[in-house]
């Protein structure tokens, strides 16, 4: 089996973040086949699924297409995928995982697919090299999705392992952080590019900033993980991967760059983007402080300021909010004149607080929240202001 051969592959992605991840895809070089909610199909390879792995901000999974058949009960998923000649991807060594997708009448546990097929994989390797691949729930070696809709099933190769919003430089959470391909899209969003200042007041456990700094650097998030799926495969060669990670090293932008601000009321909360920012590589080009949002302070040019204040999911924790969104209202206009302002907020009831009018709402989820990300235009006099 050649998987370097160029075929479907499938980019998934949270809901809301489609559209940035086909311009992230577009930007690569890549032409899109399709775009669904939740990905986009494209044509290519192995070599297309690695450099995809290594750059993308917003993406979920890299997939790619081995097989596809009409499917109607477990048993002849069990066949079809038996006839797939797994011993040619996966050595008798590897430990296996397979994740299901499933939405067919046939069955209604997802769990009962995929151990369907992953019986299947260990007994075609087994029969053809004589022992079998371990199995179990683990992402960190050799991932295989099945996505099973009505009578189509298709059987993917996870080239990515683990999700690539793990990118492995938070260790240390606090509390609601944002999911790093979420501050990606947030980010491009805003038309954050590295080239204006970013303050980013309520800055958590340092997401916003962090992907920011990896922005303004020309960092590729993939170059902060050392484990993919695609490395699992059998008969993979490192040195090609190795030499994607050197060029992708060489587009690296020096300093000085524009400052990045972050800051939150909270010093446990500071301390850990502190230290996911070391994690990261990025700790030296974020400026983070311990105040309150309306003490921040504003560099001299004119840039992109983002709030990611909570939004309170019990009545009590709104009302105390309420507060806060209307002073963030007083700080766009008395300390950010001539900024972009930024709100990203799950509580339409609360944006309204702001009193200000937003130039633009847009649309995004948190998990299941429908959130909005609103745009404030802080004009003053001559002083310039970003698109
Ligand atoms: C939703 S969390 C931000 C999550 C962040 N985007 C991340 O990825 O981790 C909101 C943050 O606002 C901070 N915060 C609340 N009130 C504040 C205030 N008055 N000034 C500064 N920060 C505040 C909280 O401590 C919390 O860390």
């Amino acid at each position: 089996m050649d998987l370097f051969k160029p075929g479907t592959i499938r980019v998934t992605c949270a809901p809301g973040l489609v559209d940035y991840l086909e311009r992230e895809i577009v930007e690569l070089g890549y032409s899109v086949n399709s775009k669904q909610v939740t990905g986009i199909e494209m044509t290519g390879g192995l070599s297309e699924a690695m450099r995809l792995n290594l750059f993308l901000r917003t993406g979920f999974n890299v997939l790619y297409l081995i097989d596809e058949f009409s499917c109607a009960s477990p048993d002849e998923l069990y066949g079809r995928t038996f006839d797939i000649a797994w011993e040619e991807l996966i050595a008798p060594d590897e430990y296996l995982s397979v994740v299901s997708s499933v939405n067919t009448p046939t069955i209604t546990d997802w769990r009962f697919a995929s151990l369907k097929v992953k019986d299947a994989i260990v007994d075609r390797v087994a029969d053809a090299v004589g022992s079998r691949p371990d199995s179990g729930p683990q992402r960190e070696h050799v991932v295989i999705h099945i996505y099973w809709h009505g009578q189509r099933c298709q059987v993917y190769v996870n080239t990515s392992g683990r999700k690539l919003a793990d990118r492995n430089y938070r260790k240390i959470p606090h509390k609601a952080p944002m999911q790093e391909t979420l501050a990606g899209g947030v980010l491009m969003a805003a038309g954050y590019d590295g080239s204006m200042p970013l303050v980013n007041p309520m800055c958590g456990s340092g997401t916003l900033a962090i992907e920011a700094a990896l922005i303004a650097s020309g960092r590729p998030p993939g170059l902060l993980r050392s484990n993919f799926g695609f490395m699992h495969l059998k008969n993979f060669d490192d040195e090609p991967w190795q030499a994607m990670r050197r060029e992708a090293r060489k587009v690296r932008r020096k300093s000085p760059l524009a400052p990045i601000v972050a800051n939150d009321i909270d010093a446990n909360a500071v301390k850990a983007a502190e230290r996911n920012a070391e994690t990261a590589g990025v700790r030296q080009l974020i400026d983070f402080s311990v105040c309150d949002f309306a003490e921040t302070p504003i560099p001299e040019e004119c840039g992109i300021v983002l709030l990611n204040p909570e939004y309170g999911e019990r009545l009590g924790q709104v009302s105390e909010l309420e507060d806060t969104y209307e002073r963030m209202g007083d700080f766009f206009k008395q300390r950010c004149a001539g900024w972009t302002g930024y709100v990203f907020t799950g509580n339409p009831a609360l944006a309204k607080k702001v009193h200000l009018r937003a130039s633009r709402r847009i649309e995004f989820k948190n998990a299941k929240i429908d959130c909005r990300l609103l745009k404030y235009e802080m004009y003053q006099g001559t002083r310039r202001t970003v698109t």
